[in-house]
């Protein structure tokens, strides 16, 4: 029996957001959410997990410095993992009794709006089923739990969260819609204005403007089901000027809410509005929509474009952005990518 394994998973960032919880202890959304898998090259999570008799307790170490392993979701994880290998018998008592170690990086700042917590969990967790034998099917509800978001970079592509209606939360699970296959010339540029770590973490944000966001409830009931419909449509057509006219309305009611949030949560900065103008400004140039920008829980922007584009939009940013020492934009690159299903 293997007793060390290492995988790499990728992040994904959402065209529609999922922003708030119907029930905290499942992460269960209280919205649909879509996202975009992307390529592994610039942005993904590493994980690699030993299963050892001579191991006296369970550690973690994050990004070379060594966390709480009894954080309450690495524990709900691993347990789950565990319970599902041992009904299943999918390995050896022996091997679910050893303590383990973790060792997890990411390629990219953690915390600041990236995704680093949806490739993070999403890679602890695939590596806990390969440790212990289960297969991919058996795991989104579980990577659910480690961060909401994280189920969906279990699958490559373009991917849906079902909110789901079952109290139990068996049905709020991530799909595939598409696989990367589907849209190869469609490209992203992240634009990582600032990587410290976010100011009020997407836990608390959300669950303030559940209590507090007068709009969020017109976004969840009229906005989402429609906006799900339509950009699914889009990206079954290659419609890169509706998929990109939804996924930047989107983000700005994301924004809209944090704002609506009381106290507000605000993520955006002055250059993150800066981003938004000059897409708007190309696109106008332009004569059609060619970019679109999305932005997550922080001041980072994620454009995405056709790849013909690339080389345009990048020679159009470096020109306008700010590029001293103190503001320089950095730029990482990345497509749509599958995963291997082994
Ligand atoms: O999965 P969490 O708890 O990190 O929340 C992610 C929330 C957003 O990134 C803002 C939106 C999304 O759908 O990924």
């Amino acid at each position: 029996m293997q007793n060390s394994v290492t995988v790499i998973a990728p992040v994904n960032i959402a065209v529609i957001k999922y922003w708030g919880k119907r029930n905290e202890q499942l992460i269960l959304p209280i919205n649909d959410s879509l996202s975009v898998t992307l390529s592994t090259a610039d942005l993904c999570s590493k994980t690699t997990i030993t299963a050892d008799p001579s191991y006296e307790e369970n550690k973690i170490v994050l990004n070379g410095k060594e966390e709480n392993f009894d954080n309450e979701r690495i524990t709900r994880c691993v347990e789950m993992i565990k319970h599902r290998a041992l009904e299943s018998e999918s390995c050896s008592k022996e091997l679910l009794a050893y303590k383990i170690h973790v060792d997890s990086e990411n390629n990219f700042p953690t915390a600041a709006g990236l995704a680093s917590s949806a490739s993070g969990y999403a890679c602890l967790v695939y590596a806990l089923a390969q440790l212990y034998g289960l297969k991919k099917q058996e795991i989104s509800d579980i990577a659910r739990m480690g961060s909401g978001s994280a189920c969906r970079s279990i699958y490559g592509g373009f991917v849906q969260w079902q909110k789901g209606v079952q109290l139990d939360g068996k049905d709020s699970i991530a799909v595939q819609i598409a696989p990367a296959s589907h849209w190869p010339d469609l490209h992203v540029l992240i634009l990582v204005v600032n990587d410290s770590k976010k100011k009020v973490g997407s836990t608390s944000g959300m669950a303030r403007s559940v209590l507090t966001s007068e709009l969020i409830k017109y976004r969840v009931e009229k906005c989402v089901p429609q906006r799900i419909h339509s950009i699914t449509q889009a990206i079954k057509d290659r419609d890169f000027s509706k998929f990109a006219e939804i996924t930047m309305k989107d983000s700005n009611q994301f924004h809209a809410i944090c704002l609506d949030t009381y106290p507000p949560c605000v993520y955006m900065n002055d250059v993150s509005h800066a981003i938004v103008n000059f897409v708007h400004e190309f696109n106008r140039n332009e004569g059609e929509t060619k970019v679109a920008y999305t932005f997550d829980a922080g001041p980072n922007a994620c454009l995405y474009l056709p790849e013909k584009y690339v080389k345009r939009v990048l020679a159009f940013f470096n020109h306008v952005l700010p590029n001293d020492n103190q503001n320089s934009v950095e730029y990482l690159r990345g497509t749509p990518v599958d995963i291997d299903e082994e």
